[in-house]
């Protein structure tokens, strides 16, 4: 995510679930420019360790704990919205995505990264929903990519690969302007 990543000294930018920080740690470390960095992770726990990690940065970031499906920034808030290994958690995606149409400023962009719900790994994905006490979802790259469609989003660049049995997909939507 962070080497596709295009970051603007004016951008507004929203890691919806941010978890510990670890992208946002990539980003000040290179000093990827932005105007304002949102954290955002529903954890208290994961928001915490990332406080902690990036307690030695002076740029500042704000933290906040909401679900993705019920999001409480203001339309047109970003310019850009990250969704990095987490959108099979969502319960309700469609309801995320609505929200991430509607923070973003017109011509603003969505990033997605998350696993590719595609051969194999539909059995894996299987097991994991039933081993884990969190709700497992995840989504091919076309279903994730006509959610997006349905809702402003413009594709612009996506890719599809494997990790041993594991499958991944990354999307760059952009919402009309
Ligand atoms: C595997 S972690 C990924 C964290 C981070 N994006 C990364 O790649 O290091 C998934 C994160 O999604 C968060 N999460 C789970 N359900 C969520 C929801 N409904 N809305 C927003 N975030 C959620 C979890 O708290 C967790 O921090």
């Amino acid at each position: 995510m962070f080497g596709k990543l295009k970051l603007h000294p004016e951008d507004e930018i929203l890691d919806v679930s941010a978890g510990t920080g670890l992208l946002a740690e990539m980003i000040l470390q290179k000093d990827g420019p932005f105007r304002r960095f949102v954290l955002n992770d529903p954890s208290e726990g994961m928001l915490a360790k990332a406080k902690y990690l990036l307690r030695h940065h002076t740029k500042e970031i704000e933290f906040t704990g909401h679900f993705s499906e019920d999001l409480p920034f203001d339309d047109s808030a970003f310019s850009q919205i990250i969704c990095l290994n987490s959108f099979h958690y969502y319960v309700d995606q469609p309801s995320a995505i609505k929200h991430f149409s509607r923070m973003l400023k017109p011509g603003g962009t969505l990033w997605i990264l998350d696993w590719n719900r595609v051969g194999l790994f539909v059995i894996a994905n299987k097991f994991i929903d039933l081993l884990s006490p969190e709700n497992i979802n995840s989504r091919t790259l076309n279903e994730t990519k006509i959610l997006c469609q349905n809702h402003g989003f413009v594709i612009k660049d996506e890719e599809a690969w494997r990790y041993r049995f594991w499958n991944f997909f990354f999307l760059e939507c952009k919402l009309e302007s």
